[in-house]
């Protein structure tokens, strides 16, 4: 790999928690009788959470307050960590554990560049705390997916250029981030279709062949 390191988004190419958003934003969308299927939830990979609830909103008759909003989001939030709590270490994939350590083994640097708040919970839930050199995540960023913020942030961290990094990602916002803040990038998933992607990924595993 002509890389020195990687970095991986998190909900939907480390661990199913994309899952976990749909089901929550499901519960919170059948409360308010908006519809809400698996296309919009597409549309909500990669982006923040207040953004995630403007799109689902599009959907909806009613015009809701700015205080109404964010009780919907801490609403869907609750439902999420309650899905997170339950997550253990068997939810990582062994295909992925065995890939990233065989790829930290080669000597890249690892990190994580994901758009959500709850990445230190997840990455403690599955037995990865520690094991990433470096992790942007919702926590440190202003502008979520498709602006090249937390990928930025994440070689930043990693003391290296933009260009000596790959991304990986399964949010087509996600690829366009990498490509606007000059990432090579690697589409798994739903992104798999996006053109601009320098790689496709058909599993996790086919890293280990770039
Ligand atoms: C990820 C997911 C999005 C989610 C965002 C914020 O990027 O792909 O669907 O809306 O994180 O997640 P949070 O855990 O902060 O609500
Ligand atoms: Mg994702």
């Amino acid at each position: 790999m002509k890389y020195k390191a990687i970095i991986f988004d998190l909900d939907g190419v480390i661990c199913h928690t994309d899952q976990y958003h749909y089901q929550a934003w499901k519960a919170l969308t059948e409360r308010l009788h908006i519809p809400f299927d698996e296309t919009i939830n597409n549309r909500l990979r990669g982006v923040s959470r207040m953004q995630s609830l403007n799109i689902i909103l599009e959907k909806s008759k009613k015009q809701y307050t700015a205080l109404e909003k964010e009780a919907f989001a801490e609403g869907k939030n609750k439902i999420y960590r309650n899905l997170l709590a339950g997550m253990t270490p068997d939810d990582l994939s062994d295909e992925v554990r065995k890939t990233l350590k065989a790829l930290k083994s080669k000597g890249l640097k690892l990190a994580i560049g994901s758009s959500s708040k709850n990445t230190p919970i997840i990455l403690h839930q599955i037995g990865l705390g520690d094991f990433f050199d470096a992790v942007s995540d919702g926590n440190n960023i202003t502008n979520s997916k498709p602006d090249p913020e937390v990928f930025l942030k994440a070689s930043a961290m990693l003391k290296l250029a933009p260009q000596e990094c790959l991304v990986v990602e399964d949010a087509v916002v996600g690829i366009e981030a990498a490509s606007r803040g000059g990432f090579f990038s690697a589409a798994i998933g739903d992104a798999q279709t996006c053109k601009s992607a320098t790689y496709v990924l058909h599993h996790f595993g086919d890293l280990l062949n770039i």
